[in-house]
Order: C-alpha cells, then sequence, then structure tokens
C-alpha cells in the first residue's frame, strides 16, 4: 500500500510513523508513506496557501490551487482521496479494514479555519474521527494510517487484530492480565490459569459483554 499525506506541516508526521510498528511496517516494505507540502504547490509569487473568505467572516480558507495540483500530481487509477475534515463521516473501525484493502490513499489535512469549498470535489471520502474540532487534520491523518496500516497482511500477527474490540459484533475487548499473579491484592482470575481453553473462551466472551454494558452500553443496543 502507498499513503500520500498532503500537510503544511509535514514534519508533524516525522516522530509518529519513525517508531514501533508503523516504522517496521515501511522498513518491511508493507507500506509506503509519504508526507507532502502542499506549499510547494503554491503558483502564489508570495507563496500563499490561504486567503481571505468570500463574503467576509473571520480567519483564513485553504485556497483550492495548491491542493488541486497536489492531488493531481500524485493520483493513479488506484488512487482513493480522503479529505480529513470534522463534518466527514465518522470513523470506525470497519473504515479502517476497507481501506486496508486500498492501493493507494492520498490523504489531504485541512488547516486554520477552513478549506475552499470546491476542494471537496478531489474528495471520494470525507472522514471525521470525532465530533469535536481539532487544529488541522494532521493528528487525523495519523489516527487513519496507524489503523489501516496495522490491519496490513504480515504487520501484526492477524490473531492480534482478530480479538481487537470492536471486531466481534461490537463487543470491547477481554480484560487481559499478565505476571505478577497478585499485584497490590489484586489477582488473577483462576479460571485463567486453569489451562482450561473452551473455560477460558466462554470466560473472555463473558466478560467482553460485561465490560461493553458497563462501559459501552449503546454499542449493545446495535
Ligand atoms: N480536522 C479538524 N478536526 C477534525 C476531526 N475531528 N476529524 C477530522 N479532521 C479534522
Amino acid at each position: 500500500m502507498k499513503i500520500d499525506i498532503l500537510s503544511l506541516f509535514p514534519d508533524m508526521f516525522d516522530k509518529v510513523f519513525n517508531e514501533s510498528i508503523i516504522k517496521r511496517a515501511q522498513v518491511d516494505k508493507k507500506v509506503e508513506i509519504k508526507t507532502h507540502n502542499f506549499r510547494d504547490y503554491t503558483l502564489d509569487p508570495h507563496n500563499k496557501v490561504d486567503d481571505t473568505p468570500y463574503g467576509g467572516g473571520c480567519g483564513m480558507v485553504l485556497m483550492a490551487q495548491p491542493i488541486f495540483d497536489c492531488v493531481e500530481s500524485l493520483k493513479t487509477k488506484y488512487s482513493k482521496v480522503i479529505l480529513l475534515t470534522p463534518s466527514g463521516k465518522p470513523y470506525k473501525q470497519k473504515m479502517a479494514y476497507d481501506l486496508s484493502h486500498e492501493k493507494h490513499l492520498i490523504m489531504i489535512c485541512g488547516h486554520y479555519e477552513g478549506f475552499d469549498e470546491r476542494i471537496r470535489t478531489l474528495a471520494d471520502l470525507e472522514i471525521s474521527i470525532g465530533d469535536y474540532v481539532l487544529t488541522g487534520g494532521e493528528i487525523p491523518a495519523m489516527v487513519l494510517t496507524d489503523s489501516i496500516v496495522r490491519l496490513l497482511p504480515g504487520v501484526i500477527k492477524e490473531r492480534s487484530h482478530l480479538d481487537d474490540s470492536f471486531n466481534d459484533h461490537y463487543l470491547l475487548d477481554y480484560p487481559t492480565y499478565t505476571k505478577p499473579r497478585v499485584f497490590r491484592g489484586m489477582e488473577v482470575p483462576d479460571i485463567l490459569l486453569s489451562g482450561d481453553h473452551k473455560k477460558i473462551e466462554e470466560y473472555r466472551k463473558e466478560e467482553s459483554i460485561k465490560k461493553t454494558k458497563e462501559l459501552r452500553p449503546d454499542l449493545l443496543e446495535k
């Protein structure tokens, strides 16, 4: 898979994509991630990428031209263009699975007070990571990239993401424990030490339901 990210702050991605599993996925050639500063594409003599809104109002609006030119220089018939915006479709695990089957993703990070509405015509998909407003689309692009790359074949053991929260009929993940058996008086449930795999599986399912009821009852309604 190839992921191209368009941003005015490409340096923000360096640390996040050069650690841990996402770094290894790139070293192992499971994914190629590139960031692009769309300021490099502006035709404005002063390198401007934003301007005041028609009709008045406060703040600056990202101009269409640099983003159009940047997307058009990267796009092929295999590309899916995603615009990160708080008014997009709410992001879910199912969308991460669907996007992990694409060959090429282009993510556009909006910034400042907004972007020229015509930029929306470039996008195949507009995505929001939640009902709150961030200063830009960079963190949402990191969230999408991380959640998609971990699903690519060979990036993590498949069993690990089969157990993920939100996979199994909208149940949260079951609780897990490691050594020591007793920590500050809190004991690991006996069943997990029993070696009875059938019972352990049943216990985990029950705990999953219990945890979902407690923390995310809205998921059970689905
Ligand atoms: N840009 C600013 N806030 C955002 C959000 N919640 N999701 C996606 N992009 C954004």
